[in-house]
């Protein structure tokens, strides 16, 4: 718990220079977004976990139903809400709330998605049972997130077990765990899942892209 309410701190401080700062990945962004739409229903009740300050959430909301995207940092909310209120679609809603809090959204969604925020989470395993718990027999889960190399030098050792942890002890860098895109799959799977897609997106570290459906 102390984790999650000190994330959602570090996140919320962060949030307007977060909003400021350009995608660094465009062409990587752009393409998933894309495949990302090609599975989308006009019918579809979508959730995205972690949308931060809701661009994904704004673009794809003309592709679904509705789409509640939600985030545990009130800062990167209030942005998201603030996008919103110019002018956004009407079938978005935002709000604040942290992964676990959706445990009770039994069976209700047709897409569950989580960009960039598995490797941030303390306990994946959990995280991947309350989305499995919350996704429609047959619905998707989206997730794009960043894993840990397969072969992991010393760039990465240096990384992870230097830069990272003296990053997080200033305050600098919130929670981090960095699982193999294989674990992640297996994981994904496990939690009840058939993988539909998986690729990677270039990157230092790699950001590996999955699609798939409840089974
Ligand atoms: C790297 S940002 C990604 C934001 C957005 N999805 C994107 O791709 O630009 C990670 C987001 O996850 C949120 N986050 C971190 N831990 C979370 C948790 N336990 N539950 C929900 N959101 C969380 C953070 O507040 C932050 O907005």
């Amino acid at each position: 718990m102390a984790t999650i309410s000190k994330d959602a701190a570090f996140w919320s401080k962060i949030s307007r220079k977060y909003a400021a700062s350009p995608i660094g990945n465009m062409d990587g962004y752009r393409n998933t977004l894309e495949r990302t739409k090609s599975h989308l229903k006009p019918s579809d009740n979508a959730l995205e976990m972690g949308c931060g300050t809701g661009s994904t959430a704004l673009l794809l909301a003309p592709h679904v139903a509705n789409i509640t995207a939600t985030d545990i940092a009130p800062g990167m909310i209030e942005i998201a809400q603030e996008k919103l209120d110019q002018g956004g679609p009407e079938n978005v809603k935002f709000k604040v709330a942290e992964v676990q809090d959706h445990a009770r959204d039994n069976g209700c969604y047709d897409v569950v998605m989580a960009h960039n925020l598995l490797h941030l989470l303390p306990d994946l395993d959990e995280a991947l049972t309350v989305i499995s718990k919350i996704t429609k027999t047959e619905g998707l889960f989206i997730s794009k997130t960043v894993c840990a190399p397969n072969k992991t030098g010393l760039k990465y050792g240096l990384i992870r077990h230097l830069a990272i942890p003296v990053m997080q002890a200033i305050g600098k860098a919130p929670f981090v765990k960095f699982v193999s895109a294989k674990e992640l799959e297996r994981k994904i799977e496990d939690a009840g899942f058939k993988i539909l897609e998986t690729g990677d997106q270039a990157g230092t570290m790699l950001s590996r892209y999955i699609i798939a459906r409840k089974t």
